[in-house]
């Protein structure tokens, strides 16, 4: 057959030859996959030839002949070929980006369009999932990536996180004493330190409406709504400041944290209702909701004895 004798080595190899073989064997493409050649029957003379293949973004256009080399052609618009290849035409782009998906690399002629997920998404077995925002309590460590979930972390000693959030790292916890003022209600991991100006007992003493009786009934009320109590402790504070005209109980499946809310606004709520009237009807729900421990320090703090 023609085309074997025209493969077998002649007589005496000249130097050219040789070194253009080495060239070949080094092209990295032809590493371990021998030449990148096919094996094509011509369709007149049905004779075998060996074609070369055409380069990634080709495809053949017209096979070898006896005399004419692979004649390659580009691939037209929205078609690839990722790969030397002796395909008749090339792929489709057939990759189509989701709804939260973005364009990674766009359809080229050497390789099909590629997609990742959108910002505010990573991609998890196949789908894209939204980036989970770290709860209170908790910041972020490593904002999330198109390839990973948000990474969260319980908020040390002295830092908090307020809000469920999938960008806020934990913050420092402010400092009453650097600010000129009071600690009225300690920092947690969920929730800043506050502040107040209150000094003294003025509530025992005070006029209502005088100077320095608001700020110490809203630190009052911080004081109270920040405690760490129980939800049902909470629940039952609740219920006793309501008194029996509640508009009726709090759902029970709410957390502490939502409740708390609930409470501070109920007292807020309270003081605006009837000035100077807050603190004793909070001594007394208090004594009817069986909180002892926290009268007392109610007492100790905001009652001369
Ligand atoms: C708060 O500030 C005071 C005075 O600036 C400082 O001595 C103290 O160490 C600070 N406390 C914290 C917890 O940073």
């Amino acid at each position: 057959m023609c085309a074997r004798e025209r493969r077998a080595p002649p007589p005496l190899t000249p130097p050219w030859t040789l070194s253009a073989l080495l060239l070949a064997l080094a092209a990295p493409w032809a590493a371990g996959t021998g030449a990148l050649t096919y094996p094509w029957r011509d369709v007149e003379t049905r004779e075998w030839l060996v074609c070369s293949q055409c380069p990634p973004g080709t495809f053949v256009q017209q096979p070898c002949r006896r005399d004419s080399p692979t004649t390659c052609g580009a691939c037209p618009p929205r078609h690839y070929t990722q790969f030397w290849n002796y395909l008749e035409r090339c792929r489709y782009c057939n990759v189509i980006c989701g709804e939260r998906e973005e364009e990674a690399r766009p359809c080229e002629p050497t390789h099909n369009r590629a997609c990742r997920c959108r910002p505010g998404f990573f991609a998890h077995a196949g789908f894209c999932l939204e980036h989970e925002p770290c709860p209170p309590g908790s910041g972020v460590t490593v904002p999330g990536t198109p390839s990973q979930n948000t990474q969260c972390q319980p908020c040390g000693p002295g830092t908090f996180s307020a809000r469920s959030s999938s960008s806020e790292r934990c913050q420092p916890h402010r400092n009453c004493s650097a600010l000129g003022l009071a600690l009225n209600v300690p920092g947690s991991p969920s929730h800043d330190a506050l502040c107040t100006s209150c000094v003294g007992f003025p509530l025992s003493t005070a006029e209502p409406g005088a100077p320095g009786a608001e700020e110490c009934e809203r630190a009052l009320i911080d004081f109270v709504a920040f405690q760490d109590l129980s939800f049902k402790r909470f629940l039952r504070l609740w219920h006793a400041l309501a008194g029996p005209e509640a508009p009726g109980p709090v759902p029970p499946r709410e957390g502490r944290v939502e409740l708390q809310l609930k409470l501070r606004q109920q007292l807020l709520e309270l003081r605006e209702a009837r000035a100077g009237a807050l603190a004793g009807r909070l001594l007394r729900a208090l004594r009817e909701a069986r909180l002892p421990g926290l009268e007392r320090s109610v007492r100790a703090r905001f009652w001369a004895h």
